[in-house]
């Protein structure tokens, strides 16, 4: 493939937009918003320069990626697109009026992917008389820095349209992941517990977001606490995932969103970007100092992260994708220490299995309930690897 179409110049397009012109291709990057457009032509100068200035990059290759890249103000301008890429604002309606749109202007031959986050690819397809052609290839922000990249056949998709799509962006240095159809795919559901169950800990009064950030890091190891990561990823943007994924899966309650996210989103205490979140970033506020107490940390980790590992066994059981594939997505794609169920190897899936039985009979709520994978794998004594 020679040229490659990005729709949508945003933060999502325009960093797909550099990636595929590193990787050598013509990029053809499309936004309806000329200030959209001037802004990502700029963003990505001031990116280069900075590569060039750190000795990342020859000046001559960031000249090279800036040549490949045309800004395009018509949709025509991606007639000769053999791929596209869209990007743009996550609303199933308007996603599916440029898909058929698309449809119109490109060759036959034309592979139409989706970057959305949380809509079915299925449903996006559904908007083309070729709904086989279309795939979800999901980029992680920013695309250029991370490094997992999830490839989503839906049922309409054509076998020989993942094959290409996979192997391309594998040949743009990208680890994909191969995965089903399914709301948040691997990353965007696996995920759902590391923050559901630390707000329900804080909510019960266990301890604080400080306690709780600092117990994860500590004896999770994890890079960033539940709640120092949600007000990094925004409280807007975390809040309604969690709230789609729910949704999508009929209301099932391992999933259900929180009334204290709610209410920080409802007051627009989305995090860093807004000056408040969990955490108040104001100049001269002093961060809450965590209560530094070994066991109640064991206590919080082992919770949150028996949620986890059950995810990712339930992820596995329901051959959303291979199990090194989904311990490759949560290392690559939001940075955990270790893989999901190469954790539970190390931990012992009979206590992980103990933790979620004694929290189910507390609680007696289906949030709790184990997956049948992991009692049967326990019964027997077996490991992931
Ligand atoms: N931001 C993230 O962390 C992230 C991560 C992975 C996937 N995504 C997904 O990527 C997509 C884009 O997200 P983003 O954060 O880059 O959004 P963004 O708001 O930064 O950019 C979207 C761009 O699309 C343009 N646009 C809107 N409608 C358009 C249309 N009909 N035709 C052409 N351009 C149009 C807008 O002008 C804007 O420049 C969404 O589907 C989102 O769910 C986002």
């Amino acid at each position: 493939m020679t040229t490659i179409g990005i729709i949508g110049s945003g933060a999502m397009g325009a960093g797909i937009a550099q990636v595929a012109a590193t990787a050598g291709h013509n990029v053809i990057l499309f936004d309806t918003n000329q200030i959209a457009l001037d802004k990502a032509k700029n963003n990505l100068e001031t990116t280069l320069k900075k590569l060039v200035e750190k000795q990342k990059l020859t000046a001559q290759n960031s000249k090279k990626i800036t040549d490949h890249i045309q800004f395009a103000s018509e949709l025509n301008e991606c007639k000769n697109c053999e791929l596209i890429i869209e990007a743009i604002v996550e609303n199933l309606d308007v996603k599916q009026k440029l898909f058929s749109d698309l449809e119109n202007i490109v060759s036959q031959d034309c592979i139409l992917a989706s970057n959305t986050s949380s809509l079915s690819i299925a449903s996006i397809a559904s908007a083309c008389k070729n709904a086989d052609r279309v795939i979800g290839i999901h980029f992680f922000n920013p695309a250029p820095i991370m490094p997992l990249v999830e490839i989503i056949p839906a049922i309409t998709t054509d076998s020989i349209v993942t094959e290409h799509s996979k192997k391309l962006i594998d040949s743009w240095g990208k680890q994909t992941v191969l995965t089903k159809d399914t709301p948040g795919f691997i990353v965007n559901r696996v995920a759902r517990s590391f923050y559901g169950e630390s707000i329900r800990i804080y909510e019960e009064g266990l301890a604080d977001f400080a306690t709780i950030d600092w117990a994860m890091k500590t004896v999770g190891g994890f890079k960033m606490g539940p709640f120092e990561l949600m007000d990094f990823i925004g409280n807007d943007i975390n809040f309604k995932v969690t709230e789609s994924v729910w949704t999508q899966f009929f209301y099932e309650p391992r999933f259900k969103p929180s009334l204290t996210q709610k209410r920080l989103y409802e007051a627009k205490w989305f995090g860093r970007k807004s000056g408040k979140g969990y955490y108040n970033y104001a100049d001269g506020v002093l961060l809450p100092t965590p209560k530094e107490d070994d066991e109640l940390a064991k206590i919080i980790f082992y919770r949150v992260i028996a949620m986890l590992i059950n995810e990712a066994i339930d992820s596995l059981y329901l051959k959303l994708a291979s199990k090194e594939d989904l311990d490759l997505a949560m290392t690559k794609g939001v940075n955990y220490p270790k893989g999901l169920l190469k954790w539970a190897d190390e931990l012992g899936l009979q206590i992980i299995l103990d933790i979620l039985d004694n929290l189910y009979a507390i609680y007696a709520e289906d949030r709790y309930r184990p997956c049948i994978l992991l009692k049967t794998m326990a019964a027997k004594g077996e490991t992931f690897y």
